[in-house]
Formats: C-alpha cells, structure tokens, sequence
C-alpha cells in the first residue's frame, strides 16, 4: 500500500502518478489534499508519513511546488527516511542505498514526464543491505 499527499501545488502531477498507480494495478491511499485550494503542505505531510512509520503503508509519495517543504516536515517523523528527487539516478540510488520510504517531488520544478519515471525507479528498485544497513541504522540512531 503506499501512501500519497499533496498540497495544492502538488495536485496536477499526484493526479498523474494516480493514473500510473492505477495502470499498474498498485494499491494506494490518498491523504489528500482533494482539490487546487491553497493548504498548508505539512498537514498532509505528516499524515503520509506517520502512515509510513506506523506500516500502515510500506512506502509514500509527497508532492508540493518545490518538494521541499514535504521532505521537510516528512523526515520530522521517526522512522521516515524522505528523499526529494529530481533526477532519475538520485531516485534509484535513494532506494538502493538510503532505504527511502518517502518520495518526494517538486510539481513547479520537475516536468510530469521525468516526475512518473522517477516515481517508477523508486517503487521497483530494492534497497541493497550490506554496508548501507550500518548507515542507514547510524541514521537511526540520530533520532534516539
Ligand atoms: C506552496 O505555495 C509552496 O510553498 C509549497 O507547495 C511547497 O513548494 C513548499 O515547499
């Protein structure tokens, strides 16, 4: 199940990853915003991420203007590894060596097309273990 959240910024380009979750038949859950009036984007960050913490949903995908203020108020939250991508290798490297558990994109900055490739890399590429567990537990323990 992944979680999804938007703010009015972001609500054009989450319509379009809607569109690829239903074409490939993923399952997801929308924690809004529903429509293009404007809204504070940590409210629905938060409600993304603390689905992602609680296991609720295995992964979560944030979209505002910028993705910089989801990724912010994301990583917020224990267990929240939220990475903001751009490009399709920091996407893919995300996953295989951060473990992210959030995508966040930028709707003003990042162009539909690149903005679903990246979406695409990120949920079918597996973390790879190994020396980037140790890492990704020394970040961890950042939060304690
Ligand atoms: C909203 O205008 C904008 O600030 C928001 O979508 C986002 O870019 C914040 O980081």
């Amino acid at each position: 199940m992944i979680a999804l959240g938007c703010d009015h910024g972001g609500f054009a380009l989450l319509g379009e990853i809607r569109k690829l979750l239903d074409a490939r038949g993923l399952e997801y859950r929308d924690f809004g915003t529903y429509s293009e009036e404007s809204c504070d984007y940590p409210v629905y960050a938060e409600a993304v991420a603390r689905a992602v913490a609680s296991g609720e949903c295995g992964c979560g995908i944030l979209v505002c203007g910028t993705g910089i203020g989801m990724s912010i108020a994301a990583n917020k939250i224990k267990g929240v590894r939220a990475a903001l991508c751009g490009d399709c290798f920091s996407a893919e490297m995300t996953r295989r060596h951060n473990d992210a558990n959030i995508l966040c994109l930028g709707a003003r900055v990042t162009g539909a097309g690149l903005a679903l490739k990246i979406t695409e890399l990120f949920l079918h590429t597996e973390f790879e273990g190994g020396r980037h567990a140790k890492r990704v537990d020394l970040i961890s323990k950042l939060e304690e």
